[in-house]
């Protein structure tokens, strides 16, 4: 039985195989070229084609990337001296609304680049372009750099508005679409990303500003708001409350630190919204830090305003810092999963907030009756800015 099903199994995957190459040597170009390789890249449903001279190390290739409407642009590059899109050395094709298609080379210097005609680092003699049913094909004889065979290669697709080429999309299908190309023995890979080392900053990033203002800080605040309710908890609330939130001070510099870092790093790109409110979350956390030095005795007659500023200003942190986070997450587009366990982790915060907050008004209700009862001027109040609430504090 198990080797009847290991058969099969054999049988689905080399036809698996066997048909997807098929797709892409069966494919017959306009002018009948034939391409002695072909490979279906991972991404984007494009595929290209090529045939290798050694003698005079050029390549003959025809870059097809199908399922394309009229308002696109599509290249495809190789990046002789680096990794990603930063150096690639492309060849572009606009398709006009009209339907005419524009090839041209394109040295792309920058993640803000307008995708303007130029030279590239290497000759490319003829250059030419079409689109059929929806496939475009980029036709074009490299004078392969530097007597090399082995290189990274992107490809893209993005809009065209008004004539003009504008920024793609991020999604994964649009980072992914990076990898390894060898002309001469027709293997492609994966790898010529930018550097996991990128990437790993973003998500370090990502992960100590998620922890720090999205989920400690609202933990910090529930400290405060909730535990001091309790007479077993004074004065421990505060010092929990002082404790959790320096961490997620600390941790959220860290994390803001790195997010400089990654926006100097990458010139051109702006995630205006994403950056001011970074900025403010820092400002706000740094405030409260200083606020906290600075508090006047819980008997001062000014404490009650100065309650109520750094409450305000921990609410406004709190509510900030959960909208960058799907602000980052937007931006990162990482597997729907961290989406989703973030909203979970918030909706658990929410839920026992939610239960603190009605416990917290029955117990307050419940002492005022007493203290009406028994003595005029009761010890502890509300979790509001009445008095005597933070003896600690
Ligand atoms: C209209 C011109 C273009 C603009 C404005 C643009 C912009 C961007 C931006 C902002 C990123 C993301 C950077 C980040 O995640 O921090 C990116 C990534 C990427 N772009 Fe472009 N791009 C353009 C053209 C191209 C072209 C022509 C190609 C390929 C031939 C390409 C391939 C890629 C790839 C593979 C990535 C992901 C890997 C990497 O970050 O290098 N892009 N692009
Ligand atoms: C390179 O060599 C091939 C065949 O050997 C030839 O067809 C082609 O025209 C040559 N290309 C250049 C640019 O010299
Ligand atoms: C189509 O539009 C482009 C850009 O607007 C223009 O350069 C080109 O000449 C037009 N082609 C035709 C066939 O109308």
């Amino acid at each position: 039985m198990g080797k009847i099903l290991h058969l099969l199994f054999c049988i689905l995957i080399s036809n698996i195989i066997i048909s997807s190459a098929q797709d892409c040597r069966s494919y017959t170009f306009t002018n009948n070229a034939i391409y002695a390789t072909c490979v279906s890249l991972p991404v984007q449903n494009s595929h290209l084609h090529w045939n290798y001279h050694s003698t005079n190390g050029t390549v003959d290739l025809a870059y097809r990337h199908t399922g394309v409407s009229t308002s696109n642009w599509v290249a495809w590059a190789l990046n002789v001296n680096g990794n990603g899109m930063v150096g690639a050395q492309a060849l572009v094709a606009l398709v006009h609304s009209n339907g005419s298609v524009q090839p041209y080379t394109s040295a792309v210097s920058g993640y803000g680049t307008a995708l303007q005609p130029s030279s590239l680092s290497f000759d490319v003699p003829v250059i030419r372009a079409e689109i059929v049913n929806g496939d475009v094909v980029i036709y074009a004889t490299l004078v392969l750099p530097s007597g090399g065979t082995s290189f990274n290669q992107v490809w893209q697709m993005g809009p065209v508005s008004n004539g003009a080429p504008g920024a793609h999309p991020l999604g994964s299908e649009n980072r992914n679409s990076v990898g390894t190309v060898d002309f001469v023995s027709g293997q492609t890979g994966a790898g010529g990303g930018v550097g996991g080392s990128l990437l790993h900053r973003r998500n370090t990033h990502g992960v100590l500003n998620a922890v720090s203002w999205g989920i400690l800080m609202p933990m910090g605040a529930m400290v405060a708001r909730y535990l001091r309710v309790f007479k077993v908890a004074h004065p421990a609330w505060f010092y929990i409350h002082v404790a959790i939130q320096a961490t997620a001070y600390g941790v959220g510099v860290a994390g803001w630190g790195t997010g400089l870092k990654l926006g100097s790093d990458s010139e051109g790109i702006k995630y205006t919204t994403h950056r001011n409110i970074g900025i403010t979350l820092f400002a706000f956390g740094t405030l409260q830090v200083f606020a906290l030095l600075l508090r006047p005795k819980p008997d001062n007659k000014y404490r009650i305003y100065w309650n109520i500023y750094h409450a305000s200003i921990g609410y406004a942190t709190i509510s900030l810092g959960i909208t960058n986070v799907f602000k980052g997450l937007d931006i990162l587009d990482p597997e729907k999963k961290w989406k989703h366990a973030y909203i979970g982790v918030l909706i658990s915060l929410a839920a026992i907030a939610a239960l603190l907050e009605a416990f917290t008004w029955f117990i307050v209700l419940k002492r005022k009756k007493e203290e009406k009862q028994q003595e005029p001027n009761g010890a502890y109040g509300s979790n509001g800015y009445g008095n005597g609430h933070s003896q600690a504090a």
